[in-house]
């Protein structure tokens, strides 16, 4: 497990799927937002929940998040379109709404900037989440992403077209130990 200093970063295991389904996929206004493309309903069980992780995947890394008090699922987090060529991949992250506003978010980019620079010797990390996002663009920024540019109109969400914020991350100017 990747440890950051509240929250850990663990494989995603069968009995989380259910839980993330109902509390994350479910919440389709927040799904919608999250995902850019349209929300549409899962059966349980099925392989193509977006929480199923396929192993031989080696452009999506997915993870469980969990509280390191107690071992708790407080949602999950990716380290997505891996590109070993121009050394570079995206963040994401998603929270189950009773683990929102704690600090988890920020410290759950630390941990995938961590994984990303270190572990897989990355030297840029994307993030893309709507301009009114304030809780991640906070939490992007807190680890030292900084604003490249405003994709304007760029997604559809329920019943309008809203505007992404794109940051970046560069490994020389990433701090480890930033915390504010
Ligand atoms: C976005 C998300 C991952 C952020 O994680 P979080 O644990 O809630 O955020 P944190 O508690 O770490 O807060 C990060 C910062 O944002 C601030 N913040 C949180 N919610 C805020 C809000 N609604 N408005 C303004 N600032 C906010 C916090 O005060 C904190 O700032 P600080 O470090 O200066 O104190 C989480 O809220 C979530 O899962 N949301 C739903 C899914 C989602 O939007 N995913 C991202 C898709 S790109």
């Amino acid at each position: 497990m990747l440890k950051g200093s509240k929250v850990g970063l663990r494989a995603r295991h069968e009995d989380d799927i259910p839980i993330l389904e109902a509390e994350l996929h479910d919440d389709v206004v927040t799904t919608s937002r999250a995902l850019g493309r349209p929300w549409r309903p899962i059966t349980p069980g099925s392989k193509d929940s977006q929480f199923a992780v396929d192993d031989k995947e080696q452009r999506d890394i997915a993870f469980s998040v969990v509280e390191l008090d107690g071992g708790t699922l407080a949602g999950v987090a990716s380290l997505w379109g891996v590109d070993d060529h121009n050394r570079s991949a995206h963040v994401g992250l998603g929270l189950r709404p009773s683990a929102r506003g704690k600090g988890y978010g920020s410290d759950v980019v630390a941990v995938l900037c961590h994984y990303g620079f270190v572990v897989r010797g990355l030297r840029r990390l994307q993030v893309e989440t709507l301009s009114d996002n304030a809780a991640m663009l906070r939490s992007a920024e807190r680890n030292g992403f900084v604003r490249e540019g405003v994709l304007r109109s760029s997604v559809w969400v329920m019943g309008e077209f809203l505007d992404q914020v794109l940051l970046g991350l560069l490994v020389q100017d990433w701090q480890p130990a930033r915390k504010s």
